[in-house]
């Protein structure tokens, strides 16, 4: 589904140009899982902007399918992200003036389902509140539950868990692995313990390059 042939990613601010990625390569297929680890400024959430066509690789060659996202046009890529793409932000963002019921239905579900959706993250008692009105980890939980609402065949998800104590990051997993069984492809990015389990490949990055190349991923 998705390929990375020797990606890198330079960001070019100020005198010191930073390389985000560093030649990284890997094949990422439906049902597949794959956990990126990595300290803080390794590239992960690079990584996963870059996967979900939302920030441009500066080097090699990325497929979707078998086709170059930035040799079409940024409507094509928009449509990818819609229909194909979900995505679990580090910050959350979700809408501030709506409630996290209608925050979730913006994936294009019904509210029942949305209801459905918040009560597996635990919020059902919450899904009238807006963002500004519950905490932070609540906030992260209705954000994945937005993410998995779409259906997507690929699922990102960048430090879904890292606010969460024990249980709702555990609950956030099981999600997860739920959309995989369902056929999604998942990658999760953490810095922390997050662990989904043996059935999921690990990356870890290190200064962006892979330091632990499996069968599918070279290193740099
Ligand atoms: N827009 C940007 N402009 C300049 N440098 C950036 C930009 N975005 C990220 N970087 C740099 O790229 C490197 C990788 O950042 P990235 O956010 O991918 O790390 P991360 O592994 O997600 O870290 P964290 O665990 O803290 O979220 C860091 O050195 C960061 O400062
Ligand atoms: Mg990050």
């Amino acid at each position: 589904m998705i390929e990375l042939h020797t990606v890198s990613r330079v960001f070019a601010t100020g005198d010191s140009p930073v390389q985000a990625i560093n030649a990284v390569s890997l094949q990422i297929n439906a049902g597949d899982g794959l956990v990126v680890r990595g300290p803080s400024g390794s590239g992960k959430s690079t990584l996963l902007h870059m996967l979900g066509l939302m920030l441009h690789p500066t080097g090699g060659v990325m497929e979707f399918d078998g086709q170059r996202p930035w040799s079409h046009t940024p409507a094509w890529r928009a449509r990818v992200r819609r229909q194909r793409i979900g995505f679990v932000f580090q910050q959350g963002h979700l809408l501030p003036w709506l409630s996290l019921r209608d925050n979730v239905m913006l994936a294009g579900i019904d509210a029942a389902k949305a209801e459905v959706l918040l009560d597996r993250v635990g919020l059902h008692a919450r899904s009238g509140h807006r963002p500004g009105q519950v905490s932070g980890g609540e906030r992260q939980r209705a954000a994945v539950a937005r993410a998995l609402a779409g259906g997507s065949d690929v699922l990102l998800a960048d430090e879904p868990t890292g606010t969460l104590d024990e249980a709702n990051a555990l609950a956030v997993l099981d999600l997860l692995e739920e959309a995989r069984a369902d056929g999604a492809a998942v990658v999760l990015a953490t810095h922390g313990a997050a662990d989904p389990g043996d059935k999921w490949a690990t990356i870890s990055l290190e200064r962006g390059c892979i330091v632990n190349p499996l069968e599918t991923h070279t290193a740099c």
